[in-house]
């Protein structure tokens, strides 16, 4: 027979011990201990179930654990429908050197402010340095805690110790499990590696549960937007935000890309100055801000980002071809619907588009690839094939199909009514728009070459100008 190890267990908390004690090291209460052998058998099964992994009614579960707090960054809190959840894991990922640790140095500050106990897990950079970029945001709340290291371990050990009820890991490419040395680090894979990615992050997630502790990590990712490794990632936390822009101009846009507490529609729009990021309300002034007026190829968008119009500026460039074959180059515009646009365009309304260099672009460092956008770009391609400048006040929109026709988008009267607030009061749409808001005069077209001839470019009438060597005309 099997020798039996007797344990202990207290009465009153479920609390096991090897030996008897007199009081209970868990609960504190005094001759609470019982043998094991010493219950009844039901009273022994029903103590031996782990009731964690018992079913339980959906209604009895407590929404409000999962409410979120503000961390009284006003954008940040927006894309998160609220704020922070106490538990939850947030992936924010970004290009290096977007802001990603100037976001959320600001998110601690702003918590700590307000009275919370916050710890900054700085893998990437020494404690001085954090110092010297928080003084740029401002004062520094005494609640703000910094930990500079790289081992998870550590990390566990402080947060246990500490009980912040916030934790940013800057970033999960850095940290590592185990002894820093190299030779043992190679063992388990050097940080950053997907092993160790994966392992870490597996770590905090499971830290962020049990502690209840809302948890930031910091995910750098590579130039074609995808988290280098920590795309591993993205199915283990609960939250996963992207921090976007052009790293030349001022703006910055967040958005949930994955939230299981609420919509993912939702941007945050922020501009880096002198002091961190701030909120910006006025996208208009920073995105149309230094638009030339009077000049051919230009014409203003109303884009949809997440559930936000943003109207932007789209600028198409031709010169003649330069080699032999013809270079096509976009800056924040699918390169596949230009094509297929500029083979509209010369199939449909005869440009000779398909024998000139084309460059088209979004100022602003922001990327417009829905097929929304495809109308306007299409004007703005015929625009400057012509050399005719498109009127000052014109917004475009409608994706185009293959057959030349335009048609219907998706949030229209929202587009409409964000061109009219910012003054571009003519709006060229696709014929099945519903009526427009006051103050806003629609021209429907049922296909690009009307709208292009609407605007005295279209049709092959190139003023000025022959097809080029070897389009076909057909
Ligand atoms: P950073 O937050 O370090 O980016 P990431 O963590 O995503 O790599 O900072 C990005 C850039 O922002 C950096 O080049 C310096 C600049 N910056 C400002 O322009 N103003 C500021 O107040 C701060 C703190 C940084
Ligand atoms: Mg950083």
């Amino acid at each position: 027979m099997p020798k039996t190890v007797k344990r202990h267990r207290c009465i009153d908390c479920g609390a096991t011990a090897p030996q008897w004690v007199g009081r209970c090291p868990a609960c504190g209460e005094w001759n609470t201990l019982v043998e094991e052998s010493a219950l009844g058998p039901l009273e022994q099964a029903v103590n031996d179930l782990d009731l964690s992994s018992m079913p339980i009614p959906l209604s009895s579960v407590d929404v409000a654990a999962a409410a979120a707090v503000p961390t009284g960054v006003e954008e940040f809190d927006r894309v998160l429908s609220g704020g922070l959840v106490p538990g939850s894991v947030t992936l924010l990922g970004g290009e290096p050197g977007i802001g990603k640790s100037t976001l959320l140095l600001q998110v601690l500050v702003a918590r700590a402010a307000a009275g919370h106990r916050v710890l900054l897990v700085s893998a990437e950079e020494s404690a001085h340095q954090v110092r010297l970029r928080a003084e740029r945001l401002g004062p520094v709340p005494p609640g703000l805690l910094i930990l500079s290291v790289t081992d998870v371990g550590t990390v566990i050990n402080a947060v246990v110790e500490a009980e912040p009820d916030l934790v940013v890991v800057d970033s999960i490419q850095a940290v590592a499990i185990g002894p820093a040395t190299a030779g043992e680090r190679r063992a388990g894979g050097v940080p950053g590696s997907i092993t160790q990615v994966r392992e870490c992050a597996d770590q905090l997630v499971g830290l962020a549960k049990a502690r209840q502790v809302a948890t930031v990590l910091v995910g750098h990712v590579t130039k074609d937007g995808s988290l280098a490794g920590p795309r591993v990632l993205e199915h283990m936390v609960d939250t996963v935000l992207s921090f976007e822009g052009d790293r030349h101009h001022a703006l910055r846009i967040l958005a949930a890309v994955k939230h299981r507490f609420g919509p993912t529609g939702e941007l945050g729009l922020f501009e880096m100055g002198d002091h961190g990021l701030n909120p910006v309300d006025d996208p208009g002034r920073l995105l149309l801000g230094d638009r030339l007026t009077g000049v051919a190829g230009g014409i203003v968008l109303p884009a949809m980002q997440g559930r936000r119009t943003l109207l932007v500026e789209l600028q198409a460039l031709v010169t003649p071809m330069a080699q032999a074959q013809p270079k096509r180059s976009v800056v924040g515009l699918d390169s596949g619907r230009l094509a297929m646009t500029l083979a509209v365009l010369a199939r449909h309304v005869e440009l000779p588009v398909l024998g000139l260099d084309v460059f088209a672009s979004v100022a602003g460092g922001i990327r417009v690839t829905e097929p929304a956008a495809d109308l306007a770009v299409a004007l703005a391609v015929a625009s400057a094939t012509t050399g005719v400048p498109l009127p000052a006040d014109l917004a475009a929109i409608g994706e185009i199909g293959l057959a030349g026709e335009v048609r219907q988008v998706n949030n229209l009267p929202r587009r409409l009514e964000e061109s009219a607030r910012l003054g571009f009061t003519r709006v060229v749409v696709p014929s099945s728009s519903p009526a427009a808001p006051v103050g806003v005069e629609l021209i429907r077209v049922e296909t690009v070459s009307e709208a292009v001839e609407r605007f005295g470019s279209g049709g092959g009438r190139v003023p000025g100008k022959r097809p080029a060597e070897g389009e076909s005309r057909r």
